[in-house]
């Protein structure tokens, strides 16, 4: 007889995005007359930047060659992408980081999802509330958390750190000692982001109790405003006590290429039960060798041409296309007196929903009469409950379409 991983059992009923592109899907085979809008996910529609494609068609190329041709790479990515990323990504922000402390991934959603390996058990975990269902899912996959608490919608043994209106998204330090604090900015689901300040007294607290800020900064790019930080490692103290995690997947339209990356510097350490002091990177760079066999030449090579001149142009092109979208969001919801949050420094608006309806029904509104979905803010969490959130990565033909018919039938 085999016994189950009983963690999972504690999970919620299913992913959260899963649910929803079943009540699409249903909706859509039960209306298939009508035109869906979809501006749930935060999946792109541009296409892949033509310096990454032509990139891809030469490594493909090369691989057909008896000199070109590649194997098994190395487990923590080529030297020439983890080399422009610490030239482009953290050199010209005069961070110092070194290539060894760059690990390649198939993306940041398995890298935020598979850093639990390295943590202890016992650790305390604190999450925002919302956020991103990753952090929280897998912490509880790996029995971090306690029972789930349904009447409060919250696991025992997690810390929630509520981000709302009140707070104006900024999270509150624990009152307790916790060991692991997931960190998204520019946020997602809310759109908000931390100045330097902010962010400082993080690190702070985080070098105080000797925790760890697991630091996901996948939506930098979409920064417009000149004092937020891109990167955690641009706060004094971070780079003893931060993980960083970066996609390609927004920033270049890779959500179906699949390219991410790890930063763990190697001051960032850990103990052991006796108080020894070990390096997290020495423990990734262990996992990664032994349950992961490389990201895929041909997209690494896509992802080196993202840094090419060509490439910068190319992805800026696409990410103001985006924030444009955000800004024809942000005006729409302004003009259907929808109270808002976010869109300016991320492809998310975070929106207050009206007339004290919960986020799911604000969903089921959205859809059945609107035919636009969105993403319940319930679903990222407790205090997510009467927000709802759009995303900007749609077309533009249907952001404006979506927003037309919110600001038609009024909510
Ligand atoms: C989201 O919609 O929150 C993201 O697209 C999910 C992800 O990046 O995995």
């Amino acid at each position: 007889m085999s016994f189950i991983n009983e963690n999972f059992l504690e999970l919620q009923e299913s992913y959260l995005f899963s649910t929803i592109a079943k009540k699409v899907a249903k909706y859509t085979e039960e209306n298939p007359d009508k035109k869906v809008i979809k501006l749930g996910i935060g999946d792109v529609t541009r296409p892949i930047p033509k310096a990454c494609i032509e990139a891809m068609h030469k490594a493909a190329d090369e691989m057909g060659t008896l000199e070109g041709f590649k194997g098994y790479g190395p487990e923590q990515g080529y030297d020439f992408l983890r080399k422009a990323i610490v030239n482009h990504d953290y050199k010209l922000r005069g961070i110092d980081i070194a290539e060894d402390e760059i690990f390649i991934s198939d993306g940041a959603k398995c890298d935020t999802g598979n850093i639990v390996d390295i943590f202890a058990k016992e650790n305390v975990v604190a999450i925002t509330d919302p956020v991103y269902p990753v952090y929280l899912d897998t912490n509880v996959m790996s029995g971090r958390s306690g029972k789930f608490n349904s009447k409060e919608g919250i696991y025992e043994n997690i810390v929630y750190l509520p981000v709302t209106s009140e707070n104006d998204f900024k999270p509150e330090l624990p009152t307790q000692k916790v060991d692991m604090i997931y960190l998204c900015f520019p946020n997602n689901p809310t759109g908000t982001v931390l100045s330097k300040e902010e962010l400082q007294k993080w690190v702070d607290y985080a070098k105080k109790n000797k925790s760890i800020i697991l630091y996901d900064s996948a939506y930098e790019a979409f920064i417009t405003q000149d004092d937020v930080p891109h990167s955690i490692y641009e706060i004094e103290g971070a780079k003893d006590v931060a993980i960083e995690f970066r996609s390609f997947s927004k920033t270049a339209g890779f959500t179906g290429l699949r390219c991410g990356y790890v930063v763990i510097p190697k001051s960032v350490k850990g103990y052991t039960k006796d108080g020894k002091e070990v390096g997290y990177n020495k423990l990734w760079n262990r996992r990664t060798c032994t349950k992961f066999n490389g990201a895929s030449y041909i997209v690494q090579k896509a992802a080196e041409a993202v840094y090419s001149e060509e490439g910068q142009k190319q992805i800026k092109e696409n990410i103001n296309y985006y924030m444009e979208n955000a800004r024809i969001i942000r005006e729409g919801l302004e003009e259907a007196n929808i109270k808002y949050y976010g869109g300016i420094n991320a492809p998310y608006v975070w929106l207050k929903v009206p007339d004290g309806k919960t986020s799911w029904e604000f969903f089921d509104i959205l859809l059945q009469d609107m035919n636009v979905v969105g993403t319940p803010g319930s679903g990222f969490g407790p205090h997510g409950e009467g927000y709802f959130r759009l995303t900007a990565f749609g077309t533009r033909e249907n952001t404006i379409e979506a927003m037309e018919r919110i600001k038609r039938k009024g909510c």
